[in-house]
């Protein structure tokens, strides 16, 4: 490895209370390498110019949130198969030429979450119930499927959208109103929507439904374990939480720009729980 510094940020509207800067300088640290991650708050309409900005300054990649994970995808020279799938780009690694190649590293991020948990076993061929339709949902159906789950259901408010996620991938879309009587069977549980997060409304789930083996799993993270979460454990259903989804979606971006496809230590959990609000 040379001596060059490595740049990368996150760009988001709103993004400073990204968590990424301390997880990608954990690993800097941890692997003694010479790298820096800043946030840049970026409003839709200057995306384009920020990303030759970027380019220009010599960054090795970036990851996008939240409005830009669509609008990245027009500024992109290649993006892979699965974030084509999905529709939404969070990763982008700039090579030497200053071409832009986008990727989606949520899903990764989902399925290593599930498998660190020792439950990614328990959906192949089992049927599972996904909640919501956003872009979030269409990368977790995508993990889902390939970890070999068998139906994949996606019930989701608004109806249009689910059928939408149905075009790209063989799930069977189901009410919103009858989520709970179609969570009857299920190995596994997914909320993908931001109802139960702090600030937003609760997501009411009646788990009774559920076998007494399912996994529910949050993508929430704020608070680490949500209403739905709380409501699985005191029911005694083995429950996942949303931390490692973040976690491990940040591996396979820091492998893109740093080439070390890092661990995640027990300290940055730890560390990261906390700064999310959480405790173990
Ligand atoms: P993300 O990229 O995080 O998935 P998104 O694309 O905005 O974000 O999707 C948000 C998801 O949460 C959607 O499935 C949305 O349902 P709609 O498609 O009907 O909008 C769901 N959601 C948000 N607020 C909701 C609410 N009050 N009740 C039910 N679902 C809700």
């Amino acid at each position: 490895m040379t001596n060059k510094l490595v740049k990368a940020c996150v760009m988001g509207w709103p993004a400073k209370h990204s968590l990424s800067p301390f997880i990608h300088h954990h690993w800097i640290t941890r692997y003694d390498l010479r790298g820096a991650y800043d946030i840049r708050e970026i409003a839709p309409e200057d995306l384009r110019d920020s990303v030759r900005k970027l380019v220009d300054e010599g960054y090795a990649g970036f990851n996008v949130t939240i409005p830009h994970k669509q609008a990245i995808m027009d500024l992109c020279d290649e993006i892979d198969e699965a974030a084509q799938k999905i529709g939404a780009v969070n990763t982008v690694r700039i090579s030497a030429g200053g071409k832009l190649y986008g990727m989606n590293t949520d899903s990764f991020g989902f399925a290593e979450n599930l498998r660190c948990a020792g439950v990614s076993e328990n959906v192949k061929g089992a049927p599972v119930l996904v909640l919501g339709a956003g872009g979030a949902a269409r990368g977790i159906v995508h993990a889902l499927l390939g970890l070999g789950a068998g139906t994949v259901k996606t019930a989701n408010r608004t109806m249009e959208k689910a059928q939408g996620i149905a075009r790209t991938f063989p799930v069977m879309p189901v009410a919103w109103e009858r989520r709970e009587e179609e969570a009857e069977g299920a190995a596994l549980l997914v909320n993908t929507t931001a109802l139960g997060m702090d600030g937003q409304e609760p997501l009411l789930f009646d788990l009774r439904f559920l076998p007494k083996e399912a996994v529910v799993c949050d993508i929430v993270y704020r608070p680490l374990v949500t209403p739905l979460l709380k409501q699985a454990q005191d029911k005694g259903l083995k429950t996942v939480t949303g931390i490692g989804m973040l976690l491990h979606q940040a591996r396979p971006a820091f492998r893109e720009w740093f080439g070390i496809l890092p661990d995640v230590d027990e300290e940055l959990e730890r560390e990261i729980i906390k700064r999310a609000g959480g405790s173990l």
